[in-house]
């Protein structure tokens, strides 16, 4: 492997420069975190599976004109983006209760809820990513009013797509995270999705079992973490049947046909 500069290592990724100006390389770790790195574990395959599935919405949503960071994947765990000012906000849209939302509002786990709603967390592992509301985003100056209309324009519409997405392989779309940076190109700004788009960032739910095929399966202790995820990969024919998700040795990775 070359020698490439590390800009930084989060908890599940880490951010390499890239071949050209203005691209890194997004290397995804086995490395499973919950409540704020107060738990910690290696699953082994897990980086690889988000890194595929990643790869695939992020490839769909660009498909579909939502920008994104993505521009290729380069290898098992790592993929080609362009480097963003990254917003320091967690967007999560929900369309059904689970996690937080629940234990905060009482609202029973698996309740539909009357229409999706989005919430805003202020990305500070050391304030433990704190709920926010517009006033304090605008206040603190770390996304104007028109970024933040930009922002849930977004989000409206990678809900709506990766609901029908995953509906349509019989799972239902919880909830999920996403995170949104600035991408200048010459002059002109705008708002991309960035980070992954993963069963580490998701709740997922097959549409009949209401089996969890998410990383719930890690913060509650339930297993077979590496199972589910091959699962949904498997759902959306990115890897197939009876393929190993945990590659003993090298593997043939099949990538998808350049458009
Ligand atoms: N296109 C991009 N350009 C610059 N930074 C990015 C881009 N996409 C994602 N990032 C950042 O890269 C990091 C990915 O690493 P990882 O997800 O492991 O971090 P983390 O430990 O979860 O920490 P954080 O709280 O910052 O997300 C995150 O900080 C994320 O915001
Ligand atoms: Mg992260």
């Amino acid at each position: 492997m070359s020698r490439r500069r590390r800009i930084y290592e989060g908890k599940a990724k880490v951010l390499y420069e890239g071949p050209e100006p203005g691209t890194l390389i997004q290397h995804f770790k086995d490395d499973a975190t919950a409540f704020n790195n107060k738990k910690h574990d290696v699953i082994d395959g897990k980086g690889v599976l988000n890194n595929r599935i990643s790869e695939y919405v992020f490839l769909k949503l660009n498909e579909i004109g939502v920008p994104t960071h993505f521009i290729k994947r380069l290898n098992m765990r790592e993929q080609l983006i362009r480097e963003v000012e990254i917003i320091p906000l967690e967007v999560v849209v929900r369309n059904v209760a689970a996690g937080s939302l629940s234990t905060r509002l009482g609202i029973e786990e698996g309740t539909q809820l009357p229409r999706s709603i989005i919430e805003f967390y202020y990305k500070n592992d050391q304030l433990n990513d704190p709920m926010v509301s517009e006033e304090h985003i605008t206040a603190f100056g770390w996304a104007t009013t028109q970024e933040i209309d930009d922002i849930i324009a977004l989000a409206i519409r990678v809900n709506d797509f990766l609901s029908g997405l995953f509906l349509g392989v019989g799972i239902r779309l919880v909830d999920f995270k996403m995170e949104c940076g600035r991408l200048w190109e010459n002059d002109m700004m705008r708002i991309v999705v960035a980070d992954e788009i993963s069963p580490d960032s998701c709740r997922l739910w097959d549409i009949k079992s209401n089996d969890k095929l998410d990383k719930d399966r890690f913060r509650r202790d339930m297993g077979g973490l590496v199972e589910a995820y091959s699962e949904v990969a498997r759902r959306l024919g990115i890897i197939s049947e009876g393929e190993r998700a945990q590659p003993a040795g090298p593997v043939l990775v099949k990538s998808e046909p350049e458009k």
